[in-house]
């Protein structure tokens, strides 16, 4: 199977990549950086998704489409600029949108499979997070809406992460104090892997997901759910 994973290269979408190598399959990775899967054996493509992403529309099919791509904002509601509410957006949103729409008659073609990323902190309201929230409930309502106009070619489905130590999240783990209160907030008492959320991701763009459709499913400890 042939699988496209957007921000690829590193977090999360590194250890997609990893899982979707050691199973087998065909992975071509588009990120604006490559130093960190440069031993791997994978297709690199150079793009950044706040800019043209047409050289995405090279493929002639693909299985799958994992959209990496995101942020982590956090402050009081009122000290975020319009123009940091509209970057969260651009990022988040507006660039897997572009993807899709780039990818859509090579995923037709492989009868493909689509994963965005979303965050606990839509369906859990959480302090702070109104701009990453905001940009990540459009996602949800994008994975909702696309998979009833993409079916039964096109399955597509969102993760909702809670805290996951990658790259991203390397602020918010950054000592021994952080990372403990962060492990105790979770009913697991753990934060998560990269391999917890690219499991889930693996899963739901491989023939084991082919019955799921229109889902956001939490990979979170248990924090959107559990007391
Ligand atoms: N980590 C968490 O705690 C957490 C929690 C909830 C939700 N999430 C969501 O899960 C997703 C993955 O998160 P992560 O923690 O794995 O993020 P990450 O560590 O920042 O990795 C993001 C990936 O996207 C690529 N990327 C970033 N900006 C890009 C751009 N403008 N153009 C092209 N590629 C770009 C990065 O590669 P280059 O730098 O090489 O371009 C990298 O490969 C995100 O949508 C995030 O919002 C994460």
């Amino acid at each position: 199977m042939k699988y496209l994973i957007v921000g690829g290269s590193k977090g999360i979408g590194k250890a997609c990549t990893e899982l979707l190598l050691e199973q087998g399959n065909e992975v071509i990775v588009a990120a604006r950086t490559n130093d960190e899967i440069s031993h791997l054996p994978v297709e690199f493509v150079e793009v950044d998704v706040l800019g043209d992403v047409s050289t995405l529309e090279d493929f002639d099919d693909l299985n799958g489409l994992i959209y990496c791509p995101g942020s982590i904002n956090l402050r009081p509601f009122n000290r975020f600029s319009e123009d940091e509410f509209k970057a969260d957006f651009e990022l988040n949103v507006m660039g897997a949108i572009k993807c899709i729409q780039t990818c859509l008659p090579a995923l037709k073609k492989g009868n493909g499979s689509v994963v965005l990323f979303s965050t606990v902190a839509v369906q859990q309201g959480m302090a702070f997070h109104a701009s990453v929230a905001a940009s990540k409930g459009a996602i949800e309502g994008l994975t909702r809406s696309l998979a009833s106009e993409f079916a039964p070619h096109v399955r597509v489905n969102a993760i909702a992460p809670s805290l996951t130590d990658t790259p991203l999240a390397e602020a918010l783990l950054s000592n021994d104090k952080k990372r403990e209160a962060s492990e105790e907030r979770h009913p697991l008492k753990r934060v998560g892997k990269a391999q917890d959320i690219a499991s889930m991701a693996v899963h739901l763009v491989s023939e084991n997901g082919s019955w799921i459709t229109g889902q956001v499913i939490g990979v979170d400890g248990g924090m959107s759910r559990v007391r």
